[in-house]
């Protein structure tokens, strides 16, 4: 809160805001991975600005970008303490926050774009959503990371066996890690700051990410093979402290949950752009890519890591995701 005494009281005033906790200005400390101009900076301003219009100035940010308060994990566990206001994250670490989560992780699950967007605002993906408070998180919308591919700096990638051995740095992300082992990789979980040093002193081979994520870290930069895996949806979650919600009145919790619902329309658009012109711009930034990959033999090899989803998730509980139209 920035403004002095006077102005706060003036403020309070004017507003006539007896019935907030908030009477004057606040600031809220919103944190995310990539760049002010990248499809979480994009989201992420849109909410901001929405909350900023619709209660007249008394809600404003301070963006922290490029992981400047620390890896998605880390910036979790302050939104969960009140020492961070708001996150756009994907959902890499928040399983191990809100297990019931976890199920939308499953590599290959969804078919496109349109499937993956239909569960999270259907239904199901609704329902993930009053899991958070029990665990001292509020979701308020399901945000959009993208379809993750796979970058190396050893060969071009076409179907598992050229994936084999190859050691991959992946999100602190179970399911994923499970899946991916199917594949032959060696995942080499690690937290996102970290990723760029880790490919450029060859610490690790590889590492898994959407387009925008891609193109945002300049990782044609340190990687030469981009491969059009698709092979997990990464979505994302805008999550806010329960210390700012707890607080606010009815009317701003309104505010709050319409203004995630247009960040959350602003990162999808971001991802669409990105992807549809976002691989031409790598490849003119030498990336080698490769568009045909064999989807049915990554399927094929991730058989005997369904069994183990189905353990843990339910073949019904799958099942109905896959058969969403
Ligand atoms: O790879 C990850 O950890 C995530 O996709 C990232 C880049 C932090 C964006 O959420």
């Amino acid at each position: 809160m920035k403004i002095g005494p006077l102005a706060a009281a003036c403020l309070a005033l004017a507003l006539g805001s007896s019935s907030s906790a908030f009477a004057q200005t606040t600031t809220l400390k919103i944190g995310y991975a990539t760049s002010k101009e990248s499809h979480y900076g994009v989201g992420s301003t849109v909410f901001c600005e929405e909350v900023e219009k619709n209660t007249a100035g008394r809600f404003k940010c301070q963006h922290f970008a490029n992981s400047a308060l620390g890896g998605e994990r880390e910036q979790i566990e302050a939104i969960q303490l009140g020492t961070q206001d708001l996150l756009n994250t994907s959902t890499g670490p928040v399983g191990n926050f809100v297990p019931e989560m976890k199920i939308v992780d499953i590599p290959f699950l969804f078919r496109d774009y349109d499937h993956a967007r239909k569960v999270m605002d259907g239904p199901i993906g609704q329902d993930i959503l009053t899991k958070f408070p029990s665990k001292g998180i509020i979701a308020l919308a399901w945000t959009e990371n993208g379809f993750r591919h796979m970058t190396n700096s050893k060969r071009d990638i076409v179907k598992p066996s050229d994936a084999a051995g190859l050691k991959m740095r992946t999100m602190e992300n179970k399911v994923h890690m499970d899946g991916y082992r199917t594949f032959g990789i060696l995942p080499t979980p690690m937290a996102f700051p970290e990723l760029f040093g880790a490919l450029q002193q060859g610490t690790v081979d590889g590492q898994e990410n959407p387009i925008p994520v891609i193109l945002a870290s300049k990782f044609s930069q340190v990687q030469k093979h981009l491969s059009l895996t698709g092979h997990v949806y990464s979505p994302a979650l805008l999550l806010l402290s329960p210390k700012v919600w707890n607080k606010l009145s009815d009317s701003d919790k309104k505010v709050f949950l319409a203004a995630a619902q247009k960040a959350s329309v602003a990162q999808r658009k971001k991802v669409n752009d990105d992807e549809n012109n976002g691989i031409a711009q790598l490849e003119k930034d030498g990336m080698k890519v490769t568009r045909i990959v064999d989807g049915n033999a990554f399927r094929e090899a991730l058989k005997p890591a369904y069994v183990g989803y189905a353990k843990e998730f339910g073949a019904d509980n799958i099942k109905k995701i896959s058969d969403v139209r």
